[in-house]
């Protein structure tokens, strides 16, 4: 019998690229576990994509953790910076680590992280359901804000389009734009949704990696929204695509705009062979829920955005599409 347990002890330090499979290895036995002690369903959750872990890490290098005990890593957390807008996520801790503070341990080196970049909005989103989750967020100063919705659509069944472009406007690419004109003016739209807010450095950063398309919404020559559309597999053998953010300005006819530019990402996934559409987004915009389900897109899922520091504002005069899950 040990009358003296050693306690273990956990180092936090930068992710660094001899930990992505380490790291991958960390999410999948953490979210398998979770599915099969609060959902009951037993299966093996894919393993996050490498290339989706080292596009995080060149994002932000430093707000990307691991946690370590005996030269083993046991845990990470991915930091993203949207402007003054920082969330994490996701945040996971080997089974048979849990529940000895690494979690809270991480969840310390994400808040330290985003308020040295400065930032006045802060959170994550997590599921619902998960008592464990919301317990240990609401025990460290997070309060629930709103429900975000997870909407998805079979690219596979459902008819092909040639996208239709309401009269003075046009669909154009990030190359076409050109990326100084892309970006700037996707730091304008963002700032129309929420002053803090500012897309453009996932942006670049998401082109950088080959993620997927930019695809821009033009009137009359001027940009009026952008669509970052992913086609690249998240987690192996994925086949899914995701509209990851969307914003558009009202200008009085923002369904059949906002038809026009999703249809354009669908064929662009279409064309990269993907199977299903996912697009996630916060619900202050209540307006998307509309416009997808007239594109025939389906609830499937929901999570709950819960807030450390700040207020989001939703303007009427933008449709913004944006998700705080990693
Ligand atoms: C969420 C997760 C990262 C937490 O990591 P962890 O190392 O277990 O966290 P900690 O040990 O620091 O804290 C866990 C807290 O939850 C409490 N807890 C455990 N089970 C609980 C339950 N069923 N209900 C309520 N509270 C619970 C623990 O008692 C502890 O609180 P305490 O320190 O005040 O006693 C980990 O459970 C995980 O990887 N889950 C799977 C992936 C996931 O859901 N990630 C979060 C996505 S947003």
């Amino acid at each position: 019998m040990r009358l003296f347990s050693r306690k273990m002890v956990i180092q936090l330090r930068p992710m660094c690229v001899d930990d992505i499979d380490d790291v991958r290895t960390v999410g999948q036995s953490a979210w398998s576990d979770l599915y099969s002690k609060e959902f009951h369903q037993t299966f093996q959750v894919p393993k996050r994509s490498a290339h989706n872990v080292a596009f995080y890490m060149d994002k932000e290098p430093d707000g990307c953790i691991v946690a370590e005990a005996d030269g083993h890593v046991i845990g990470d957390v991915f930091c993203h910076v949207w402007g003054k807008v920082g969330w994490f996520g996701p945040v996971e801790v080997l089974p048979n680590n849990q529940n000895a503070g690494v979690g809270k341990k991480l969840i310390s080196g994400a808040l330290s992280y985003l308020e040295n970049r400065g930032c006045s909005v802060i959170g994550l989103e997590t599921m619902p359901e998960t008592l464990k989750n919301i317990t240990l967020y609401s025990s460290l100063g997070f309060h629930p804000d709103r429900v975000t919705y997870l909407m998805e659509k079979s690219l596979y069944t459902s008819r092909r389009q040639t996208v239709y472009t309401p009269q003075g406007t046009s669909i154009l690419t990030y190359d076409d734009l050109g990326e100084e004109t892309a970006l700037s003016a996707i730091s304008k739209l963002s700032a129309l949704s929420m002053p803090e807010l500012d897309y453009s450095n996932e942006v670049r950063y998401s082109m950088k990696h080959k993620t997927g398309e930019t695809l821009f919404f033009l009137r009359n020559g001027e940009p009026e929204g952008f669509a970052l559309v992913y086609t690249y597999n998240t987690s192996d053998g994925s086949n899914n695509s995701s509209i990851r953010l969307m914003t558009l300005r009202n200008s009085g006819s923002v369904e059949a705009d906002a038809s026009s530019l999703i249809s354009a990402a669908e064929e662009f996934a279409r064309e990269n062979e993907r199977e299903r559409m996912n697009i996630r987004f916060y619900t202050g915009n209540y307006s998307v829920f509309n416009i997808l389900r007239s594109s025939s897109y389906v609830l499937r899922g929901t999570n709950i955005r819960m807030l450390y520091k700040g207020k989001i504002q939703s303007g009427n005069n933008v449709v913004d599409i944006n998700s705080w899950a990693g």
